[in-house]
This record gives C-alpha cells, structure tokens and sequence, in this order.
C-alpha cells in the first residue's frame, strides 16, 4: 500500500491502516460477537465521541437479537483534590443481569476504560465485555479485561476513523499515524 499524507492544523499524518485491512477486522470480530452472544441478548454501548465509526461498521454485521445505545463520559470539575472526574453519562436503559458490550475506539493508558467499567458495575451487570478497535499495549497503565481487540498499535499518536486531533479528522475512512520530523 503506497501511504498517503495529509495534514491537520499543523501536523502531518501518513496512512497506517488501510480501509480494507479495517473491514476485515471488523467482519472477523462482528462474527465472533454473533457466536459468542447469541443466546446472551447483549446490550452494546459505544463510546462517543471516538467509537461512532467502528459502533456503526460493527453492528450492521451483529444478526443476533441485540439492543444499541450511546454513551459519552463527560468531565465535570469534582470537589475531590483529585481534579477533574468523568462521568458516564445516557444510561437509561435497565443494565442489572445483562450482558453488556462497550465498543471503544481505543484502549491507549487504559484510563477511561477503567473509568467506563467502574461506573457500569455499578448498574450490576451479568457480565461486562469490552471491544476496542485499537490497542496501545506499550502505553497501559490500567489493568483492562479486553475480549475483542481490532489492531495492537505502536504508542503513537493516531487519528481517522472516528479518532481525532482536536475535534478535526474523525470522517476519514482510514487510519493515520502522526508523522515526527
Ligand atoms: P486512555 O484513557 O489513555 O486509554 O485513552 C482513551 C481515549 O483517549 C480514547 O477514547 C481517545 O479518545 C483518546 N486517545 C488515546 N490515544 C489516542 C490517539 O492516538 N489518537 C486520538 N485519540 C486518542
């Protein structure tokens, strides 16, 4: 695949992934899902703003009985020291016993996810599954449970298929990594 450059605001991003290696992947992990949940009625909750793109690729291939919502974790300033805290926020459906999905568009420290996952057993789910279209394994400071992984990534910087660089180039259909100079 001969890479393709692009600039956004002032910093200059090359092809990593194409869009037939993303489709593949999703297609590989969309079957999994429909073996492994179809009898379990999963309810699958994506990650906004960053998981839009590969929550939609993913679920026009789940064929099993499912539901779909949206979820954004939003920063409100805390009264702890600790500073800012993040909170889930669009539960409205009933989440005690069922399994639930959270779609991620990338696991990088780890943080939010285990920020996600706390907030979620709190509602008392039978089960909690995570799916993430990328990982930085070198960058984990958390422990997280993965089920479902598209592409182990160096830790660098990524944009493009719902990723983004300050709110710029979330509508590209691959994915680009940051080019140093
Ligand atoms: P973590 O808490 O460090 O795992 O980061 C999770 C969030 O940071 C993701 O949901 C993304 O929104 C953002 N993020 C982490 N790495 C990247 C990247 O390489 N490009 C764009 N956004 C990123």
């Amino acid at each position: 695949m001969s890479k393709k450059r692009i600039k956004v605001l002032e910093l200059t991003f090359e092809t990593s992934i194409s869009e037939e290696k993303i489709t593949k992947e999703v297609t590989r992990i969309a079957s999994e899902m429909n073996q492994d949940l179809a009898n379990k009625n999963p309810i699958f909750l994506g990650i906004l703003n960053g998981a839009f793109m590969f929550a939609s690729d993913l679920f026009k291939q789940i064929s099993i009985p499912c539901q779909i919502t949206f979820l954004k974790l939003a920063s409100y300033e805390g009264t702890q020291s600790s500073g800012t805290v993040k909170q889930l926020i669009g539960i409205n459906q009933e989440l005690k016993d069922r399994t639930v999905v959270v779609l991620e568009d990338i696991v990088d420290t780890g943080i939010t996810l285990d920020t996600i996952v706390r907030q979620l057993s709190g509602y008392e789910p039978k089960e909690i599954l995570v799916a993430t279209m990328l990982h930085k394994p070198d960058a984990l400071q958390k422990e997280v449970k993965l089920d479902y992984v598209g592409f182990e990534i160096p830790n660098e910087f990524v944009l493009g298929y719902g990723l983004d660089y300050n709110g710029y180039a979330r509508n590209l259909p691959e994915i680009y990594t940051l080019v140093k100079d």
